[in-house]
């Protein structure tokens, strides 16, 4: 299958694309994760993307698009892939299905995770995560390890992301209603969009998920 994941920040997109990646056999292809490797590896495309990611706004399309085009060419996203991240706003929407249309191939679905403010802004103030595994997520309250700072699943060091400060969440969340969301209409549009609940335990939402794209 081939889809794209949206939904505001901190809505559990990393969260379920692990789960629906390795349940569906497909990549989990997340451009914030591609640019945090980058950023961590100071790579001239990391030194590029620190500085907007910090203040919460979105990497230039240039080098976006570029960047997950080049992943997604990748062989394992041969026969489908699922994207967490991108497209991020209308104009990257619109690179992707040239992308697709070149390669003959189109997606499945759009899964839409719905999660109020409220919840968001409380799921990413206590997010950890693993410096070295960044599919390692946990929460303090909702999901903590079983030692403070410390990685249940490879013993990594645990830390909090510099866009996670309050007013970075307040911009970032600002840019997803006026960049992001309208990608929604863009793909409803195309009869793509399946919306669920975020809400509830994480299992719970991933069951809801695969129940949704069970019927496209
Ligand atoms: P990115 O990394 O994509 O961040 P985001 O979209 O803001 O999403 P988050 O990673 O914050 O949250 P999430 O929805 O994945 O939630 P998670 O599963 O971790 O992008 C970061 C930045 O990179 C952007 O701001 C931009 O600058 C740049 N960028 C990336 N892509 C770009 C693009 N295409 N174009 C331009 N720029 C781009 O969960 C959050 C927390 O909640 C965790 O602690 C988790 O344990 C917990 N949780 C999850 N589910 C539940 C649940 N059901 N119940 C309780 N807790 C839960
Ligand atoms: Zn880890």
């Amino acid at each position: 299958m081939r889809i794209v994941l949206v939904g505001p920040p901190g809505a559990g997109k990393g969260t379920q694309a692990t789960r629906l990646a390795e349940k569906l056999r497909i990549p989990h292809i997340s451009t914030g994760d591609l640019f945090r490797a980058n950023i961590s590896r100071q790579t001239e495309l990391g030194k590029l993307a620190k500085s907007y990611i910090e203040a919460g706004n979105l990497v230039p399309d240039e080098v976006t698009i570029g960047m997950a085009k080049d992943r997604m060419e990748q062989p394992d996203a041969e026969g489908g892939f699922l994207l967490d991240g991108f497209p991020r706003n209308v104009s990257q929407a619109g690179a992707l299905d040239e992308l697709l249309q070149t390669e003959g191939i189109k997606l499945d679905a759009v899964l839409d995770l719905e999660a109020p403010e409220d919840e968001v802004v409380k799921r990413i103030a206590g997010r950890r995560v693993c410096r070295k595994d960044s599919a390692h997520v946990f929460h303090v309250t909702y999901s903590p390890p079983k030692q403070e700072g410390v990685c249940d699943v490879c013993g990594g060091e645990l830390y909090q992301r510099d866009d996670d400060s309050e007013s970075t969440v307040r911009k970032r969340l600002e840019v997803y209603h006026t960049q992001t969301e309208p990608i929604i209409d863009y793909y409803r549009a195309q009869g793509l969009v399946v919306t669920i609940s975020a809400m509830g335990p994480v299992d719970e939402v991933t069951g809801r998920a695969l129940e949704a794209l069970s019927g496209k």
